[in-house]
């Protein structure tokens, strides 16, 4: 297996390898990869939706998304189908899902149908955004922990004709959460920032005002160019990120083109 480092801050491309079909050798050195580079990308896999599912149960328990479809038979895997008529609703950088108690502690998004031109996807080091904070303003927010809220995420979703009723089950199981600002990361021990504007609604212990303007200085920060890595999807190529040290966005800017894209998210742990 190579091992290629794409960017400054994250990201490797892997090849030489089948995800589908890793030996436990070749599967230690692509979890060392991840904890290395945060997100690595694969290319050219085959990769039916029920071994997707089974190359991330060897990382942990699986879990599916409550507001997107799944296919059939295969509810570990979460559809996310954006077409001229469904234009994607995400369009802010987030960490997965950090409204649980126990955030995912990664995802793998397999390209389905990858448009021609755009629908890039990029990631950030929330570890490369914690160390480029000044001394005094790490030591700041260290102690700090946030609030992290389902219903604020998904407010356009709720706010759809139905959309109460669809997600009723979804804002009753989660209710909003409490995480640290800082998070260390369970296997390296590296620290990194654990807010993002789509699910972090505030500081804990801090004025309305305080709050707003640290979690707008902390957002921006963290998605610098300097601190993120972009990738071109083809088909077929795959990409598992570290959920509990980089956020995410996709470029939504294919159009009209079909953009289906497959994912399982690994359960992760209370952050700490
Ligand atoms: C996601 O936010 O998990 C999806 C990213 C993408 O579709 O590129």
């Amino acid at each position: 297996m190579r091992v290629q480092p794409v960017a400054g801050a994250l990201g490797a491309e892997l090849s030489g390898v089948q995800i589908g079909a890793l030996t436990d050798g070749e599967f230690d050195a692509v979890h060392q990869a991840l904890l290395d580079y945060e997100v690595i990308f694969f290319r050219e896999q085959e990769l039916s939706a029920e071994a997707h599912r089974d190359f991330a149960l060897r990382f942990g328990e699986v879990v599916g998304h409550p507001a997107y479809p799944h296919p059939e038979g295969v509810p570990e895997v979460t559809i996310l189908e954006h077409t001229a008529e469904k234009p994607s609703k995400i369009e802010c950088w987030h960490t997965d899902m950090t409204f649980m108690e126990k955030p995912p502690l990664g995802s793998i998004l397999c390209g389905r149908v990858v448009p021609e031109r755009g629908g890039d996807t990029l990631w950030a080091s929330m570890t490369a955004a914690y160390n480029a904070l000044s001394p005094a303003l790490r030591d700041f927010v260290l102690p700090l922990e946030a609030w992290h809220d389902f219903s604020w995420g998904f407010k356009e979703s709720l706010a759809e004709p139905g959309g109460r009723e669809r997600l009723a089950g979804a804002v009753a199981a989660n209710p909003p959460r409490k995480h640290p600002v800082v998070r260390t990361h369970p296997l390296t021990g590296r620290k990194a920032l654990f807010v993002n504007r789509l699910f972090t609604t505030h500081i804990h212990g801090l004025t309305g005002l305080e709050s707003k303007h640290l979690l707008d200085l902390l957002c921006e920060h963290a998605v610098q160019p300097q601190f993120t890595v972009r990738f071109r999807w083809t088909p077929n190529s795959v990409v598992m990120w570290d959920n509990r040290c980089t956020q995410h966005v996709p470029v939504n800017d294919h159009g009209l083109s079909t953009r289906v894209m497959e994912r399982v998210t690994v359960l992760g742990d209370a952050p700490r």
